[in-house]
């Protein structure tokens, strides 16, 4: 088994996550035989105009998602991950698509969640930040926000996560070209893992690590539609390839 060589205090690692990482904690990915979007329209529960449609419905789907998220454990690929930021502090950032909160869970704490997080809400009309929020909104009457009651037409709660055509956080986006852009030339590592590679902006950062000549690397379960960028693949689940990967022992 390969194993990555950090060792030069110069070197710094950024790692992309997608829903492939859950899979081993009992969390569907989305484009698997089995996956949501297999079972689901992803019109009516990825977009806002599907949520504003029918909300009842995109609660029913997001409260099953807080449910599974909520009885997953984090497995050896996300304690492995926590292992090598705590080995490596400044040197390391993690950015993943995935919404259930699982990396934080495994103690990683230089996390970018791309994509939100499914156990936060917030306001579909006014711009309260996001909150942390667990509840489960399988029934009638959907919540309305509570600080802005006093509108003509309050907004909902939604869940806080971002839905196709909804604009990335510019300083999450902002973070992970600082982060790439000030390693030393030659001592930038990428590793993609978990992720079909067919969902930008996260699909294209290995074309922008390549830019800035890092070493590519790539652990999937399956080829990605993006792995041509890719120089190293290993191709396994990530809970039993990151431990010796990144040279920690599971504990
Ligand atoms: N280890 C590594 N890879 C795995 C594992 C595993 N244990 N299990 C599955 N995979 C791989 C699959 O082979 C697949 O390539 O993970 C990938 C999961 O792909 P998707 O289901 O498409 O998930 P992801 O790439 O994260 O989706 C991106 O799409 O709908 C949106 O917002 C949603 O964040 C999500 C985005």
């Amino acid at each position: 088994m390969q194993t990555l060589d950090l060792s030069d205090p110069q070197t710094r690692l950024i790692v992309l996550t997608g829903a492939g990482t859950s899979a081993e904690s009992g969390i569907p990915t989305y484009r698997a035989m089995n996956g949501l979007w297999r079972t689901h329209s992803i019109q009516e529960v990825a977009t806002a105009y599907g949520f504003l449609n029918d909300p009842a419905l995109g609660w029913r789907f997001y409260s099953e998602r807080r449910v599974d998220a909520l009885a997953a454990s984090p497995n050896a690929g996300h304690v492995a991950l926590a292992d090598i930021e705590e080995r490596l502090g400044d040197r390391f950032l993690l950015v993943t698509q995935n919404i259930d909160g699982l990396h934080q869970r495994a103690g990683s704490r230089r996390v970018i969640e791309l994509h939100g997080n499914l156990l936060h809400s917030r306001c579909t009309v006014c711009d309260r930040p996001p909150f942390a929020d667990d509840r489960l909104y399988q029934e009638l009457p959907l919540p309305l926000c509570e600080v802005c009651t006093d509108r003509a037409a309050p907004g909902m709660i939604r869940p806080a996560v971002v839905w196709f055509g909804e604009a990335i956080q510019g300083a999450d986006m902002a973070r992970v070209e600082k982060f790439m852009e000030s390693a030393p030339r030659g001592h930038l590592v990428f590793l993609a893992a978990g992720t079909s590679g067919v969902v930008t902006p996260a699909s294209a950062f290995v074309e922008d690590a390549k830019r800035l000549a890092a070493a590519t690397w790539l652990v999937n379960l399956e080829p990605p539609e993006n792995v041509g960028y890719f120089q190293n693949v290993l191709l396994g689940a990530s809970g039993a390839i990151f431990p010796a990967l990144f040279g920690v022992t599971p504990g």
